[in-house]
């Protein structure tokens, strides 16, 4: 008997033990026990003594016996001591297998989600030890190890980290508890990631509280799962009858919340996608199916109906699918009617210059590529030769477009032309006399206008601008809108207009001759931007400024000295000061509230800049940090639309003003600008 009783045997009887009742002599067995223990082996002795009070010896006798089952919640953090388990999850079977010395079942128990997978014994009489959610809480929940990767057939799922949870009180802030750590993920493959996020969905909150974590899915899945990926998942993981029932009905609420908030975020960009429509009507009807079975659905039904039933009449009444927009450079009326998004199959017309200036008018979809407007140039022009798709700037700088870029004709510079020619006329590109730009100022009529009704009618346009930039619009920016195929002119119109606001306030500078009236303009200029300011529309404020600061404009000593205690005054106190990467306009902006128009070159400079410094796959799993850091600076913009911008003032030259703002005429050519400034003030010898 003595020799079967070996260390094992008496470690055992003293694990089983009441904690309570374990004496000084058996923690210290218990404690050399667990220096042998891998999945222990980070922790401190003084964490180490502390489990030996509370860990609680349990076996199984027989293979197949369920530990705990994917869907409830967690007591206990398990580690195996002898034998080995199967991790269960639904839909997909035994996805790995874990052995002695591995743990499992902390992941419920640290962000208090239910049970990502059953686990199921693999052979008999497995051995386990196994700490209780307080003693865990209380002892281990702080010093857990910081990273948990998740294997699936050997290969690395998700890997989570812990950090401080924060909750999120605005955009701004965040109000971290540090005690409180959670897992996130750092990085996945795109299906588990989404497994994840349904698993963590709490259904107990409202739908309207979004759930910060499950926005960033929503918002970033177009880099790593686009919907064309993405439907047939979510269409598969409303699980299926072999299930059991409870985890059935809380699965399928979960992926109906997130539907609709899916749904909800691509807006009326999904018209555009049938399959994205098609999936929301078979979706519908499915979980219809499923509410006469399970009646608990039946309260998440109503607003599933009415967002199929307002996508798809939309998408079949619209006759706007495929309306013509104008020529976009046209100086015509389209910018004095109220806008509409542009859409990446709204088809355009538009000029495409040959080098001898004759032009054909070519009509494509938004999100044509450079390839496409080649071809539909060709075939006007009868030309077999292979061409070339330029933008020429007003300065005769030439860009030779790639085939595979898209949606070109938002993103020339602002007195930019397309040309197309073969490749040896290249060199014999020169630009229309049309771009140059104008001649004369507008000071006549720019007089006329008091500085806060042209503030405010700049507002009212740039509203009009912002509110069409759809949120993906900034993420296809960012990581390149080739690779989605979808356009971003509503977001590179809006800056478009910041260039154009600043080379307005040169180009109005550089054509007024006499002195006094340009420091009446300077002057002006200024006031318009504090305006601006004061309607809370950042970027026309800084446009301004920045082209009050464009060389051409800043050299000229005469204007600034008269115009100087003005200027001065407004630049200071309106906080001008770009250095520590604008942290002076950020602390602004924080204390704002909506609504708000960003100083939206910041912002895309903070996404561009974050997505050159990350790689958006680390070992072929999706850099989720990465795209939590995008999304951050997406909702940014989210919050500064949260509330309407409701237009107020009637004034009684209002219309002419409107007009003016939106017709603005400007000189691009920075040479022409510094000529011009040198003219009105030569150079003091
Ligand atoms: P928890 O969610 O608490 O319960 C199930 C446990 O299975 C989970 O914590 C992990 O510790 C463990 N596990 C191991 N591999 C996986 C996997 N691929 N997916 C989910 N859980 C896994």
């Amino acid at each position: 008997l003595l020799s079967q009783v070996g260390p094992d045997a008496h470690m055992r009887m003293v694990l089983r033990k009441h904690p309570g009742q374990r004496a000084a002599d058996d923690l210290e067995i218990i404690y050399e026990e667990l220096l042998h223990i891998k999945a222990l082996s980070h922790l401190s002795t003084t964490v180490k003594k502390e489990l030996a009070g509370v860990l609680i010896f349990e076996s199984h006798a027989k293979a197949g016996t369920v530990l705990f089952n994917q869907g409830e919640e967690g007591t206990s953090w398990y580690i195996i001591l002898k034998g080995s388990v199967n991790v269960v999850i639904y839909g997909k079977g035994v996805v790995c297998t874990l052995h002695e010395g591995d743990d499992f079942g902390k992941l419920a128990l640290v962000n208090d989600a239910p049970r990502a997978a059953s686990i199921v014994l693999r052979e008999d009489n497995c051995h386990f030890l196994r700490v209780d959610k307080e003693d865990f809480n209380r002892i281990l929940r702080d010093v857990e190890a910081n990273t948990v990767r998740l294997k699936e057939h050997d290969q690395d799922v998700l890997v989570l980290e812990k950090s401080p949870s924060s909750i999120q009180t605005s955009t701004h802030g965040t109000t971290t508890t540090p005690s409180h750590y959670k897992y996130t993920v750092m990085s996945g493959a795109p299906e588990k990631i989404l497994e994840h996020f349904l698993e963590m969905m709490r259904l107990d909150s409202h739908l309207n509280e979004s759930d910060p974590a499950l926005d960033d899915f929503v918002l970033m899945h177009c880099v790593f799962i686009p919907n064309s990926q993405l439907c047939p998942v979510l269409m598969a993981s409303q699980g299926s009858e072999q299930e059991r029932l409870d985890y059935t009905l809380n699965n399928k609420r979960r992926v109906i919340r997130l539907v609709l908030q899916w749904a909800s975020v691509h807006g009326d960009h999904l018209q555009e996608e049938d399959a994205s429509l098609a999936f929301l009507e078979e979706f519908f009807v499915s979980v219809s199916d499923d509410a006469s079975v399970i009646p608990a659905l039946k309260d998440q039904l109503p607003e599933l109906e009415k967002l199929v039933k307002n996508s798809s009449d939309d998408a079949r009444s619209s006759p706007q699918k495929h309306k013509v927009l104008l020529r976009q450079f046209s100086m015509g009326d389209e910018k004095l009617q109220k806008r509409q998004a542009i859409k990446s199959n709204d088809e355009i017309l538009f000029k495409v210059y040959c080098s001898d200036h004759t032009y054909t008018t070519i009509r494509v979809t938004v999100a044509a590529s450079v390839r496409e407007v080649i071809s539909a140039v060709a075939d006007k022009l009868g030309s077999a030769e292979d061409l070339l798709l330029v933008n020429l700037s007003s300065a005769g700088d030439k860009v030779v477009l790639k085939p595979n870029d898209i949606s070109v004709f938002s993103t020339l510079s602002i007195n930019g032309r397309l040309f197309v020619c073969p490749r040896d006329q290249l060199d014999s590109l020169t630009p229309l006399p049309e771009q140059e730009g104008p001649s004369t100022g507008s000071l006549g009529s720019f007089e006329l206008m008091s500085s806060k009704d042209l503030a405010y009618q700049m507002t009212v346009y740039d509203w009009e601008l912002f509110h069409c930039v759809h949120e993906h619009e900034l993420i296809y920016h960012t990581f390149g809108r080739q690779n989605f195929k979808k356009t971003t002119a509503n977001m590179d119109l809006f800056l478009r207009r910041f260039n154009e606001i600043q080379l307005w306030v040169i180009t109005e500078i550089c054509l007024c001759a006499q002195l006094s009236k340009r420091v009446q303009m300077l002057k002006k200029f200024i006031k318009i931007a504090a305006h601006c300011k004061e309607y809370k529309n950042l970027n026309s404020f800084f446009a301004i400024i920045m082209g009050m600061s464009n060389p051409a404009v800043s050299r000229l000593s005469q204007t600034w000295e008269v115009g100087l205690c003005l200027s001065v005054s407004v630049c200071h106190c309106v906080g001008w000061d770009p250095s520590r990467n604008h942290r002076a306009y950020r602390l602004t902006v924080a204390k704002l509230d909506p609504p708000i128009i960003p100083f939206m070159p910041l912002l895309i400079k903070d996404m561009t800049f974050t997505h050159d410094g990350n790689k958006t796959f680390i070992d072929s799993l999706v850099n989720f940090e990465k795209m939590r850091m995008i999304a951050n600076t997406v909702r940014i913009v989210r919050y500064c639309r949260s509330l309407p911008f409701e237009p107020s003032q009637t004034s009684k030259n209002h219309p002419d003003v409107r007009s003016y703002v939106r017709q603005l005429t400007v000189i691009d050519n920075q040479r022409t600008l510094s000529q011009l400034s040198h003219r009105l003030e030569p150079r003091r010898t």
